[in-house]
C-alpha cells in the first residue's frame, strides 16, 4: 500500500460519518455561503440562573454543530460573528473570558479542523487581540490554508464600518502614490480590499435570539443576502433550527433588484 493511501485511510478512519442532508432540503439550492450572528448566549444563561459566560461556553458547542453540518452538507463557506469592535464595552471579566475561550477552543479544535479539511480564517483587527490568541490564529490560519473543505471565517474584533473605512483608505493610498486611477475604482476593486476578498458574498444571514438588526456585520457583503431571524437562542441552535433556516432560504425568490427570480 502506498504511503499516501495509508494516510488517507487514517484520515477517513478518524473522521465522523457525514450527516446526511435532510430530504426536505433541495441539495441543488443550498446557499454557497452562510453568515451567522450568534446572539442570545447571555439570555440562555440567565434563563438557567447561570453566569453569562456559561452561555458563551455552550455557544461554542452550537458553533461546532453548525460548522459540521454546513461542512457535511457541502455549504462552501460559514462566516460567524464572534466578537465585534463594540464588544470591548462589555464587563472586563466577560471580555477576558471570551478571549481565553477563543484561545482554548482554537488550541483544542485545530487538529479536528485539519482532519476535516476546514480552512479557518479570522477577520477583523487582530492586532488588538491578546498576543497568545494572535499566535494561535496565525498558526491555525497557516496550518489550514491549503485545506480544500469549507471556508470557516470567524469575525473577531470585527466591525463592518471599520472594514469599509480601511478599504477606502487602502484605495486612497494607491491613488496618492499614482498606482491607481480613481476611475478604475469599481465594485470589484472595492470588494478586493475587504477582508472577505475572494469569498462569494453570503446568500443567507441567520440571526438568533429574535433581534432584527445586522449590528455592523458584513455591511457590504450582505447587500443581497436573504435574512432569517429565529427566536432560538444561539446555544440552542441545532440541526432542526438550521434546517428551518435553509428551508426558509429555499422558499425565497431571489431577484437581485430585477423582476424575475434568479436561480442559485
Ligand atoms: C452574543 O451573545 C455572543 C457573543 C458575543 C460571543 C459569541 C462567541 C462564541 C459563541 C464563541 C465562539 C468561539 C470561537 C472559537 C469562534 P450575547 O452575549 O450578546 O447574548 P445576549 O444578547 O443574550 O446577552
Amino acid at each position: 500500500m502506498s504511503r499516501s493511501l495509508a494516510t488517507t485511510d487514517l484520515i477517513q478512519a478518524s473522521r465522523q460519518p457525514l450527516a446526511p442532508l435532510p430530504e426536505l432540503l433541495d441539495p441543488a439550492r443550498l446557499p454557497a455561503h452562510v453568515a451567522v450572528i450568534m446572539d442570545g448566549n447571555g439570555r440562555w444563561a440567565k434563563q438557567r440562573n447561570l453566569p453569562r459566560v456559561m452561555g458563551h461556553r455552550e455557544g461554542v458547542e452550537a458553533l461546532k454543530r453548525t460548522l459540521r453540518l454546513c461542512s457535511d452538507w457541502g455549504i462552501g463557506a460559514l462566516t460567524t460573528y464572534a466578537f465585534s469592535t463594540e464588544n470591548w464595552n462589555r464587563p472586563g471579566e466577560e471580555v477576558s473570558f471570551l478571549m481565553t475561550l477563543f484561545e482554548r477552543v482554537l488550541a483544542r479544535e485545530l487538529e479536528a479542523l485539519e482532519r476535516e479539511q476546514v480552512r479557518i480564517r479570522f477577520l477583523g483587527d487582530l492586532e488588538q487581540l491578546p498576543a497568545g490568541l494572535q499566535r494561535l490564529i496565525e498558526a491555525a490560519t497557516a496550518r489550514t490554508a491549503a485545506n480544500t473543505g469549507i471556508h470557516f471565517n470567524v469575525c473577531t474584533n470585527y466591525g463592518g464600518r471599520r472594514e469599509l473605512v480601511q478599504a477606502a483608505r487602502q484605495l486612497a493610498a494607491q491613488v496618492a502614490t499614482g498606482t491607481l486611477d480613481p476611475e478604475a475604482i469599481d465594485e470589484a476593486a472595492f470588494a478586493a480590499q475587504l477582508q472577505t476578498a475572494g469569498e462569494v458574498d453570503p446568500d443567507l444571514l441567520i440571526r438568533t435570539s429574535g433581534e432584527y438588526r445586522i449590528s455592523n456585520f458584513l455591511l457590504w457583503q450582505l447587500a443581497y443576502a436573504e435574512i432569517h431571524i429565529t427566536d432560538v437562542l444561539w446555544p440552542d441552535f441545532d440541526e432542526a433550527a438550521l434546517v428551518r433556516a435553509l428551508l426558509d432560504y429555499q422558499n425565497r425568490q431571489r431577484r437581485f433588484g430585477g423582476v424575475e427570480p434568479v436561480e442559485a
